[in-house]
C-alpha cells in the first residue's frame, strides 16, 4: 500500500508530459487519454510528480504545477527529437515491436541520443522520487530508465509498464541493442505487458540473452525477485457511458447520421494516422465491397478519423499519401455529386464528437496489422448502450484477446476482410445484441482504473522472498549480445 503523502512518493515517467500548451494563449492544458486520467487520482493523492517531456524542442521549462499534479519537464534538443524521439524510438523500435510491419531501421548514430535521453529522464527521476518511493516508467522510449535509476536509487521500488506490442523472440532478437534494452527493463521489480504472450516473449528474450533465469511470471536477477507479467490496459468505461448518454452528444449523433443519410449503413475507423493501423488495407477491403457491387453509396457510407501522428517520420508521410490516394480513388470511382462512400477526416477530434460518431456507426472497423491494445475498440463497446452495433476487429490487437465476441478480421487478407465486413453490415439485430452485450460486460468489468490498481497493488506488495531455484537456462552458449 502506498501510505506516506510526501511528495515524490509515486513519480510516472513518460516520454510526454501529461499536458500540452493550449491552442491559444500558451498556457497549459491537460491531454485526453485514459492514462492520464487513471493516473491523475492517485498522483493527486499522494502528491504525486510527472516527469515527461513538454512535446517540442523548447529550450528548458521550469517545473509547474497544473489541476494539482506536479509537472517536471525534460527537454530535448532538436538532434535528440529527431536521433531518440523519431529515430531509435519510432523507426528501429516502433516498427519492430510491430511485428516489423515496416523495416525497423538500425542506425547506430540512434542509439547513444537513446541511452543519453534515457539518462537524463532517470537523473530527473533519481532526484524527485521520495526515499523509498514509487517510480512508474512508461513505455518504449525508456527501456534503459528502470536498470539506470535502479543504480542511483537502489531505495525506491520501479514499475515498467510497455503499452505498445512485445515482440516475438526472432524478431526482437534482430535489434542490435537487444541485451541492453533487456537489463534495462530488468532493472523494475514489476514489468506490465498489455498480454500474456508479451509477458512469455520477455521471459524466453531474458532466459535467451542475458545471464538472469525467468520461470512462469518471475525472473531471479542477482537474487532480487523481478514479476514480468500481463496487465491489460483499458478506458474509463463510466465516462463514455456518460457521455454517450448526455443528450447533447445524442442530439449530435442524430445530426451526423442524419447528414450522412438515414437509410445508409454507417461505418467508422477512428485511428492514428499510423502505418501499423492497416487504414489502408481497411479501404482496399471497402473498395472490394463496393466492386462487387452488393452495396452501392446509397447504402452504405464509411468515415474515416485520421489523427495526425509524428508527421515529420518518412513511412508516416509515404502511409498518408497511400491512405489519400485511396481515399480519392474509391470516392472517384463509386461517388456520384451530393454523396461520396468515403468521408476522411483528418484532424483530432474531442471526445464529445468522437462519442458522437460512435453512436452513429452502425459498424465500427479496427483493423491494425498489430497494436498492443486498441482503445477505440473499447470506447466503441463503452458507448453502446443500446447493445446495437457491430464490432469488427483485427485478431492482431491486444483487445482481441479480451473482446473475443467481436467480428475478427485478419487485415492481411483483403478478400477475407470485405467478406466479414458484408456479414456485419447484414447481422441481424439479436446478434448485434448478443455479441454486444457480452462485449460490454468484458469494457466495465476491468477499466483504466482496475488496470492502475492492479499494476501499483503488485509495485507496492511487500517484496516477495528472493527466487532461488530454476529451471536450466535455454541460453544459446556464447551469445551475450
Ligand atoms: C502510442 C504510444 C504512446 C504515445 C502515443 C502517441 O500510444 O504507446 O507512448 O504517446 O502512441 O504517439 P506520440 O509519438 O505522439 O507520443
Amino acid at each position: 500500500m502506498l501510505v506516506s503523502h510526501e511528495r515524490g512518493d509515486l513519480v510516472v515517467i513518460a516520454n510526454r508530459l501529461p499536458v500540452h500548451r493550449a491552442a491559444a494563449g500558451g498556457g497549459w492544458e491537460t491531454s485526453p487519454g485514459g492514462l492520464v486520467s487513471a493516473l491523475m487520482p492517485i498522483l493527486r493523492e499522494h502528491k504525486g510528480v510527472w516527469i515527461g517531456w513538454a512535446g517540442s524542442a523548447e529550450p528548458s521549462l521550469n517545473s509547474f504545477e497544473h489541476e494539482g499534479l506536479f509537472n517536471v519537464p525534460v527537454s530535448l534538443s532538436e538532434e535528440e527529437v529527431r536521433d531518440y524521439y523519431e529515430g531509435f524510438s519510432n523507426s528501429t523500435l516502433w516498427p519492430l515491436y510491430h511485428d516489423a510491419c515496416q523495416t525497423p531501421q538500425y542506425n547506430r548514430a540512434w542509439w547513444a541520443p537513446y541511452v543519453a535521453v534515457n539518462h537524463r529522464f532517470a537523473e530527473v527521476a533519481a532526484r524527485e522520487a521520495a526515499p523509498h518511493g514509487h517510480v512508474l516508467v512508461q513505455d518504449y522510449h525508456l527501456q534503459l530508465v528502470p536498470g539506470m535509476l535502479r543504480e542511483m536509487r537502489p531505495d525506491v521500488r520501479i514499475g515498467f509498464f510497455l503499452h505498445i506490442p512485445f515482440p516475438p523472440v526472432e524478431l526482437f532478437a534482430q535489434l542490435p541493442w537487444r541485451q541492453r534494452i533487456l537489463e534495462g527493463m530488468l532493472g523494475a521489480d514489476v514489468i506490465g505487458f498489455q498480454t500474456r504472450h508479451g509477458a512469455q516473449n520477455f521471459v524466453r528474450l531474458v532466459n535467451r540473452y542475458t545471464i538472469h533465469r525467468g520461470s512462469g511470471h518471475a525472473i531471479n536477477v542477482n537474487g532480487r525477485r523481478v514479476l514480468a507479467r500481463d496487465y491489460p490496459i483499458s478506458i474509463d468505461y463510466q465516462r463514455i457511458v456518460s457521455l454517450a448518454s448526455d443528450p447533447a452528444v445524442i442530439a449530435r449523433s442524430q445530426e451526423i447520421r442524419a447528414d450522412l443519410g438515414e437509410h445508409r449503413t454507417i461505418m467508422l475507423g477512428v485511428d492514428r494516422l499510423d502505418y501499423t493501423k492497416g487504414i489502408d488495407q481497411r479501404l482496399r477491403a471497402v473498395y472490394e465491397i463496393f466492386k462487387n457491387g452488393r452495396h452501392t453509396v446509397d447504402d452504405l457510407v464509411l468515415v474515416q478519423v485520421s489523427v495526425p501522428s509524428r508527421e515529420s517520420v518518412d513511412e508516416y508521410i509515404e502511409v498518408r499519401d497511400r491512405i489519400e490516394k485511396l481515399v480519392g480513388h474509391i470516392n472517384g470511382e463509386f461517388g456520384k455529386v451530393g454523396a461520396v462512400p468515403v468521408h476522411y477526416l483528418r484532424r483530432s477530434l474531442p471526445i464529445e464528437e468522437l462519442v458522437a460518431y460512435y453512436l452513429a456507426a452502425d459498424v465500427m472497423l479496427v483493423t491494425p496489422f498489430r497494436d498492443g491494445m486498441n482503445l477505440v475498440a473499447k470506447e466503441y463497446v463503452a458507448s453502446r448502450r443500446d447493445d446495437t452495433g457491430v464490432l469488427v476487429l483485427s485478431e492482431f490487437t491486444g483487445s482481441a484477446v479480451e473482446l473475443d465476441r467481436a467480428v475478427m478480421v485478419n487485415p492481411h487478407d483483403i478478400d477475407g476482410m470485405a467478406a466479414i465486413i458484408e456479414r456485419a453490415i447484414a447481422m441481424p439485430r439479436a446478434e448485434q445484441v448478443r455479441r454486444m452485450r457480452s462485449l460490454r460486460q468484458r469494457v466495465r468489468k476491468r477499466t483504466v482504473f482496475t488496470w492502475a490498481a492492479d499494476f501499483t497493488q503488485a509495485l507496492t506488495a511487500d517484496q516477495p522472498q528472493p527466487v532461488t531455484s530454476f529451471p536450466p537456462a535455454t541460453t544459446l552458449a556464447g551469445d551475450r549480445s
